[in-house]
């Protein structure tokens, strides 16, 4: 099939498509997602099939407005709607416990819960509103790889597959929201992202549970999706966890017989002699820009050189700095530059 490609001011006709059945990529503030309305289970079996994601990693649903949220969950505590009031919209998925087959097994993955976000990019906002309709959405990459953060990104993993994309120009956040799960007794971070858990602490005035947390054997679940590979990009990415460890890194990657990719901050670049086998992707100045870049920086060796080790920056674990180094980790497959 072709893929339309929309504009923002074409929003009408990427919501025919999704009231139709069919598959449109959308744009949000962290990374782009593969559309389909919520409530049509043949269109949202296709999500998994374009996405080649397994059948037990349960969607986000994505809303306009709370009131579809209390359509389909039960009701909301105190927590959650001041986190609602703080947050939405914004990179926060909450996982609230379901009414009774509020939604097909095929969107929760079998769970009598469900993760709902209110995404901030107003063209995605109206394509649901014009829908009419709640829309789940993966990240719209091939599972497994790097999440797409432009539209060329999309087609890169989705052309000929999904039947549009709404292209909203690049993400700005560049990792996926902060998914918390409130069915619990204690409010928990599956995923980490840009909503961190000192701000939703700072919100509700309890103690949340970290992704680090051990989860008994009865307090399932959490996040099916982190136990499948992600983020993998085909080449190897060596994380340097210092910045004092550049310049071995260097010099190690110097002595390589192939092209390298070095990914790192403008003041790491310009600081450090760059060998000449070295490819430099700029991962701007701080753990904003880095977050921002990062699956960016992973999709360009991937797609436009035939580099095939990438030495990538690692920043602090805390606020977005855990949110980027939960990727980078993934990316990496835990591999660490050593000295
Ligand atoms: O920023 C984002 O969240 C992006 C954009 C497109 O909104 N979406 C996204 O979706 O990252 P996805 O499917 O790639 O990741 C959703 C994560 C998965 O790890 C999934 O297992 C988890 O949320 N999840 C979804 N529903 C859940 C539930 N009911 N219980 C536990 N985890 C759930
Ligand atoms: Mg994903």
């Amino acid at each position: 099939m072709e893929t339309k490609v929309f504009k923002p001011t074409e929003v009408t006709a990427a919501a025919k498509l999704i009231q139709a059945g069919q598959l449109v990529a959308f744009p949000t503030e962290t990374v782009y997602g593969l559309g389909a309305d919520a409530t049509n289970v043949t269109a949202v079996k296709q999500v998994y099939q374009a996405k080649g994601r397994p059948s037990d990693n349960p969607l986000i649903v994505h809303v306009a407005d709370v009131a579809t949220v209390e359509r389909f969950a039960k009701p909301l505590s105190v927590a959650a709607k001041k986190l609602i009031k703080a947050f939405w919209p914004g990179p926060l998925t909450m996982i609230f416990n379901l009414k009774p087959a509020a939604l097909a097994p095929e969107v929760t993955g079998g769970l009598t819960t469900a993760a709902f976000r209110n995404p901030n990019n107003t063209a995605t906002l109206n394509l649901i509103r014009e829908a009419g309709t709640p829309i789940v959405g993966p990240s719209a990459n091939t599972s497994g790889k790097p999440s797409p953060t432009t539209a060329q990104h999309v087609l890169h993993d989705l052309d000929g597959k999904i039947a549009g994309i709404l292209d909203d120009g690049a993400t700005q956040v560049g990792v996926e929201s902060t998914v918390l799960d409130l069915s619990g007794k204690q409010p928990a971070i599956l995923r980490p992202g840009a909503v961190t858990a000192a701000a939703i602490e700072a919100v509700i005035g309890e103690k949340v549970l970290t992704e680090q947390h051990h989860v008994g054997a009865t307090e399932v679940p959490k996040a099916p999706g982190m136990k499948y590979k992600h983020y993998a990009p085909d080449a190897q990415v060596y994380i340097v966890d210092h910045i004092t460890d550049w310049p071995a890194a260097l010099a190690w990657a110097e002595k390589q017989p192939l092209q390298m990719g070095v990914m790192a901050t403008d003041a790491i670049l310009t600081n450090n002699h760059i060998p000449a086998n070295c490819e430099q992707f700029s991962l701007g100045n701080d753990v904003q820009s880095a977050s921002r870049e990062l699956f960016a920086g992973l999709r360009h060796f991937d797609t436009e050189t035939e580099i095939k080790d990438i030495l990538c920056q690692a920043f602090d674990n805390n606020g977005l700095g855990a949110a980027y180094m939960n990727r980078l980790n993934k990316s990496a497959g835990q591999t660490h530059f050593s000295v």
